[in-house]
Formats: C-alpha cells, structure tokens, sequence
C-alpha cells in the first residue's frame, strides 16, 4: 500500500504567529498545507481571504492545497494560483458548471479537485471523474474544524475507488474533518490517500510528532 499523505490545515493554526506555524510545518513530514477558504454563504462560517494566503504562501516551501468552500469559485481561480495553489479544489454543490470549473482550473497548470459533502453522492461523479485529479470526501459538514467524523465516509471511499477502477483514472482520495489517530489506519486501509487534518495536529503537544504519526500509519 503506498504512503498515506498528511496535509494539516492552516485552519487550526495560531494566526497570530502564521509564520512560525508554517515554518513548523515546512519543517514537518507534512506533505501539503491545506487552505480553508470559506465564504459565510456556502457555509455557516467566514474563514480567511487572500491577504492571508499571500502571508502563507511568502512563508511556505510546502505545495499549498486550496480547499474553496465559497459559492462563486470561477473568479477566485486564478488568485488561488497567484498564491501559489498546487490543488484547487471547489464543491459540487457549489458549482452550476462544474466541468467548465475543473477545466479552468486545469487550464492554469494546477491539478483540480472536487470536494462533495457528507450528503452528496459519489455516483453524482459518474460523467466527471476522468477530469478530476483529486476528490475531497468531508467527513464532516464543512464550515468548522475540530468536529466528530462520520463514519459512513469509509463506504463513500470504497465506492468511489471502485468508480475510479472502474474508469481507469488514478484519482487521489483526500478525505477532509475530524481526523486522527483513531481513524488514519482504517482510511488508508479504505482506499483514502490524502489525508487532511486540523485540530488534531495542531491541538496537540508537538504538531510535528503528531504528523508524522499519522503518515506511519
Ligand atoms: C472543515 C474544513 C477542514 C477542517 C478540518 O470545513 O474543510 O479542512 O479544517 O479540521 P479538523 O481536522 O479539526 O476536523
Ligand atoms: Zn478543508
């Protein structure tokens, strides 16, 4: 089984040192930074904006994982590129025209994603998943870190590897919400190959420790 890869989100971090947070974890095992965009319309919550991102993307050496929780992507695409994004990932649910999305973003040399929420089937990507690089599955309702994981994810992970199989595409799993020890080895063993965490890294007493733990899963 290949390596699973671990990228923390930013979104735990202490944003009152987001420089010291991302020079932790440029010197982590960490494979991404995941960037929590989120707009107050498409989710219950505003995280942060491109003023942040910038601050994020002067400091890091590590591929930046944008995560667009936000209603009108199509404008923000080529900012999220500016600022360094190797990942773009919008929702399905959020994306009237989601193959002219997952081209523009694709036009731009960066690899695109598809984020579903817990409710969204991933049949519903049947047409669209030779396009799509990455596929983030929540395993929790976005908007907020540090919630519970829903454990149905494991059977949305096995579906949608059978649909990549099924159609020969290498797709990357990224599985997003309430992820830790407790469930790392059991995504791995679904068939997830990215893994996103957020409270558990940064909440806990050496972030660095604590990444590399979940990669040796
Ligand atoms: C939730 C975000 C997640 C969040 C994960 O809407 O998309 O990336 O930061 O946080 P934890 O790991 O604390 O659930
Ligand atoms: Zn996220």
């Amino acid at each position: 089984m290949a390596d699973i890869l671990i990228a923390p989100s930013i979104l735990a971090a202490d944003f009152g040192n987001i420089q010291a947070e991302v020079e932790m974890l440029n010197s982590s095992t960490a494979d991404y930074i995941h960037i929590d965009i989120m707009d107050g319309v498409f989710v219950p919550n505003i995280s942060f904006g491109f003023s942040v991102t910038s601050a994020i993307q002067k400091h890091a050496t590590k591929p930046l994982d944008f995560h667009l929780m936000i209603e009108h992507a199509d404008p923000y695409l080529s900012l999220c590129r500016d600022h360094g994004a190797a990942i773009i990932s919008v929702h399905y649910e959020a994306c009237r025209h989601l193959h002219r999305t997952i081209q523009a973003i694709k036009s731009m040399g960066v690899k695109a994603g598809v984020a579903l929420n817990p409710h969204t089937s991933v049949s519903l990507l049947e047409d669209v998943i030779e396009d799509i690089d990455v596929v983030i599955l929540m395993s929790v309702n976005p908007g907020f870190g540090g919630q519970k994981f829903i454990e149905n994810t494991y059977n949305k992970i096995k579906k949608l590897r059978q649909l990549a199989n099924a159609k020969g595409t290498d797709l990357k799993i990224e599985i997003d919400g309430g992820v830790s020890l407790s469930n790392a080895l059991q995504l791995k063993e679904a068939g997830a190959d990215i893994l996103v965490a957020g409270s558990f890294v940064f909440n806990s007493s050496d972030p660095k420790d604590t990444i590399q733990s979940l990669r040796n899963v």
